[in-house]
């Protein structure tokens, strides 16, 4: 077909045309996504709740946008840096602590839905002068190198004992109704959301198994 020289676009000039099209398109929807917290105003239809609950013991008081996870409530409201943010995302562990007993990722919850609960941190468990048996068992097996993942392990630790002396079964248990054994195999599947990317896993497990009351 033969069309008209200022119509005769070449493939180029089409696909360059396209493509510019899409960079300001996105450039302008993501200005306007990005404006209100850039420019610092009140980002929109943020709500302030009161959040009262127990950490390591003390009650807490706080005031919080309702969308606070409890890892940056921890960290960041309560400056209690012992729990940490590896991925955000609830895939690496390191954010694990207690709420009533069992172990959460402390990042996939929100700090408003834990009003009145009883939370136990890395801090809580114990102090360099006066260690939880887990603490003790990690520094004794050399369960950490670089210790980032440290402290989510230690929580996820004591919440897999308590989990097996509870009864509660695994992936792995071969007899759902018996008292989970509380193997090495167990260890490692109750463990496994739980990520060293130093690569500490048999020292960790070391350190478990010895707590457990088993021969590591
Ligand atoms: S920071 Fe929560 S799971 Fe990675
Ligand atoms: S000790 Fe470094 S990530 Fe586990």
């Amino acid at each position: 077909m033969n069309l008209p020289t200022d119509l005769a676009a070449t493939r180029r000039d089409v696909l360059v045309g396209t493509a510019a099209a899409v960079a300001t398109t996105s450039s302008a929807s993501r200005l306007a996504a990005q404006t209100p917290t850039e420019t610092g105003a009140a980002s929109l239809g943020s709500v302030i709740l009161p959040v009262s609950f127990e950490v390591n013991g003390a009650q807490r008081e706080l005031n919080l946008d309702a969308r606070t996870t409890l890892l940056d409530a921890l960290r960041e409201n309560l400056r209690m840096n012992g729990t940490k943010k590896g991925c955000d995302h609830g895939q690496c562990g390191a954010c694990t602590v207690l709420v009533e007993g069992r172990r959460i990722n402390s990042c996939l919850t929100l700090a408003v839905m834990h009003q009145g609960e009883r939370i136990t941190t890395i801090e809580g468990l114990g102090t360099p002068a006066d260690m939880h048996p887990m603490q003790a068992a990690f520094v004794r097996h050399d369960g950490f190198q670089c210790g980032y993942c440290t402290p989510g392990q230690i929580c996820s630790a004591v919440g897999v004992l308590d989990e097996i002396k509870a009864g509660i079964p695994s992936q792995v248990s071969a007899d759902l109704t018996a008292l989970p054994e509380g193997s090495q195999a167990e260890i490692r599947e109750r463990m496994s959301g739980n990520i060293c990317r130093c690569g500490a896993y048999s020292n960790i497990v070391d350190a478990i198994t010895e707590v457990s009351g088993r021969k590591a």
